[in-house]
């Protein structure tokens, strides 16, 4: 059974885990057995991960680079091509919105989200599929948000992208299923990460009381608490699941 759940072999990307929810992931399919690449824009915070994972006994790969920037991106995912061998999953993570009101948004501050929240996370995708799809196999994990399902104010850009990052998944699970290679997304509530844009909403103790009773459990999210959903998509457990947005939000969007 536990086999299930077992990434030995495998070699997994997962962007923006220089700290938050993507190096939670990155330990938790590092634990597993996947070697990590593990991304990020600032090198300082991917090495403290890369080191944690090793701390761990597990192997991890540190690269830096932004996932806006499509030539970087490519030159990623050949080189882990080239130096691994092969890129199995690819945990589309690095994100943020900016908590601007839409009347407010500038046309380059929308910009700015829908590329980053977006646009790379399709490159990235439609870049490590072609690997994938050559092998037959491959995992494509998308981390989305309950804003695609539900909106707070000054949102508007964030809550698009990641509506368009779930229309996305659907699109790129139809296309690919025949050629081996699941894609599917991941929906977080409001997660205690340390330092992200929730933050505001989190050390404010009026609004963390209103956004706990939101939820069925009547708390929020620990920073850790999608590495369950990670590794079930990441892993043979998941093998007929494509398409799906697997929404880890403590039952905000189930609640009236
Ligand atoms: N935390 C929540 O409550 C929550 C809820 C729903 C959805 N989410 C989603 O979950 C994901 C992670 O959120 P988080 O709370 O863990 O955020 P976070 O703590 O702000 O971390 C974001 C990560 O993305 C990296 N990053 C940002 N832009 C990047 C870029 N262009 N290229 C490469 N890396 C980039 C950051 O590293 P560098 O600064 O080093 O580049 C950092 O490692 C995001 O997609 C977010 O939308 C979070």
């Amino acid at each position: 059974m536990t086999r299930m759940f077992s990434l030995d072999g495998r070699v997994a990307m997962v962007t923006g885990a220089s700290r938050g929810l993507g190096r939670a992931m990155a330990l938790a399919l590092a634990g597993c057995g996947a070697h990590v690449v593990v991304n990020g824009r600032n090198a300082e915070g991917i090495a403290a991960t890369h080191a944690a994972i090793l701390a761990a006994g597990g192997a991890a790969t540190a690269m830096a680079f932004d996932t806006t920037d499509i030539a970087a991106a490519d030159a990623a995912v050949e080189r882990i091509e080239a130096e691994l061998g092969h890129l199995d999953i690819l945990v589309n993570n690095a994100g943020y919105g900016n908590g601007r009101s839409g009347s407010e948004t500038t046309n380059e501050e929308w910009d700015e989200i829908i590329n980053v929240d977006l646009n790379a996370c399709f490159r990235l995708a439609r870049k490590a599929s072609v690997g994938m799809i050559r092998r037959g196999w491959g995992r494509i994990i998308n981390i989305s948000s309950v804003n695609a399902h539900i909106a707070r104010e000054a949102n508007a850009s964030y809550c698009a992208a990641k509506a368009g990052l779930e229309g996305m998944t659907r699109a790129l699970a139809v296309e690919w299923g025949p050629k081996g290679v699941t894609v599917n997304a991941i929906a977080p509530g409001y997660m205690m990460t340390p330092d992200n844009m929730a933050t505001a909403l989190r050390v404010d103790p009026v609004q963390r009381e209103r956004f706990a009773q939101r939820t069925a459990l009547g708390r929020w999210g620990q920073g850790d608490e999608l590495d369950g959903a990670v590794v079930y998509l990441a892993g043979n457990a998941s093998a007929y699941c494509t398409g799906h947005v697997l929404v880890v939000d403590g039952g905000m969007t189930v609640k009236i």
